[in-house]
C-alpha cells in the first residue's frame, strides 16, 4: 500500500512540474514519459493502431479526437502500480494480479473532471481491458456494455503488446498477433475491429503465416495482453 501512495506521489509530481504543458492532454502524456517511458512509448503506438482503425471506421472527428486522447493515457493507472510488479520479468502472483487489475479504475479516477464534456474518454481508459466476453476487468462489462470506441482501443492495446519485445520474449509478427487475437482469443474481440485493424494493414512487423503450435502456452499468451 505504501508503495502504492509512493507511486501516487511521484505521478502527481510529475503531472504538476508540467502543469505549464498546453493542454491537460500534453501534461499527461508528458507526465507517463518521465514516469515510465516504456509505456509511454507503447501508448504511442497503441494511439498510432487505434486512430488508424479509428479513420477506416470512419469516425467522426470528435470520436477520433476522444479515441487518440484515450489510447495516449490508457495506461496511466499503471504508473500507480509499484515498480518491482509492474517491470517484474517472471509470472505475478495472484495479490500482484489483484493490483494490476487496479489501473485502468486508479487511470479513470485520476482523469476525472481533466476532460470536461469529454467523458467517453475516461471511460474508455477505465475500460480498455474489458471483453465482449465478460472475461475482462474491473467491470466484466460485456459486449452490449461497451462502446466501439472502447472496443477498438482493446484491440489496438492487445495488438501492440503482442507486437512488442519484452525481456522474456520476442515480438509477435503481425500476422501471429491477429492469429492470436482472432483465433486463441475467439469470442473476446469485436470481429469488425479486427477487419479493421487488418485492413490497414502495419507493416511495421515482419510476417510469418499463423500457425497452432501445440506446445504454445495460450494461458501465458493471455496473461501478456492482459496487462
Ligand atoms: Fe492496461
Amino acid at each position: 500500500m505504501e508503495a502504492i501512495v509512493t507511486r501516487q506521489v511521484e505521478l502527481t509530481n510529475a503531472i504538476m512540474g508540467h502543469a505549464k504543458e498546453a493542454t491537460p492532454y500534453d501534461q499527461l502524456k508528458a507526465a507517463i514519459a518521465d514516469v515510465h517511458p516504456p509505456t509511454a512509448e507503447h501508448s504511442i503506438r497503441v494511439r498510432i493502431y487505434a486512430t488508424s482503425i479509428g479513420l477506416t471506421w470512419g469516425l467522426s472527428g470528435r470520436e477520433l479526437t476522444n479515441l487518440a486522447i484515450a489510447a495516449e493515457i490508457h495506461d496511466i493507472g499503471k504508473l500507480y502500480v509499484p515498480i518491482a510488479i509492474l517491470d517484474k520479468p517472471g509470472p505475478l502472483t495472484d495479490k500482484e494480479w489483484a493490483v494490476i487489475k487496479k489501473h485502468p479504475g486508479w487511470g479513470a479516477e485520476l482523469l476525472e473532471g481533466v476532460f470536461p464534456g469529454q467523458p467517453e474518454i475516461a471511460f474508455c481508459v477505465g475500460h480498455h481491458h474489458e471483453r465482449l466476453d465478460g472475461s475482462g476487468y474491473p467491470g466484466k462489462l460485456r459486449e452490449h456494455q461497451l462502446p466501439v470506441l472502447c472496443r477498438i482501443l482493446a484491440v489496438a492495446d492487445a495488438y501492440a503488446s503482442l507486437t512488442e519485445d519484452r525481456s522474456y520474449r520476442a515480438a509477435f509478427g503481425s500476422r501471429d498477433a491477429m492469429g492470436v487475437l482472432r483465433y486463441v482469443e475467439e469470442g473476446k474481440y469485436d470481429k469488425n475491429v479486427l477487419d479493421a485493424l487488418a485492413s490497414v494493414q502495419i507493416s511495421l512487423h515482419s510476417e510469418r503465416s499463423f500457425r497452432f503450435n501445440p506446445n504454445t502456452n495460450f494461458t501465458f499468451i493471455r496473461t501478456l495482453i492482459s496487462v
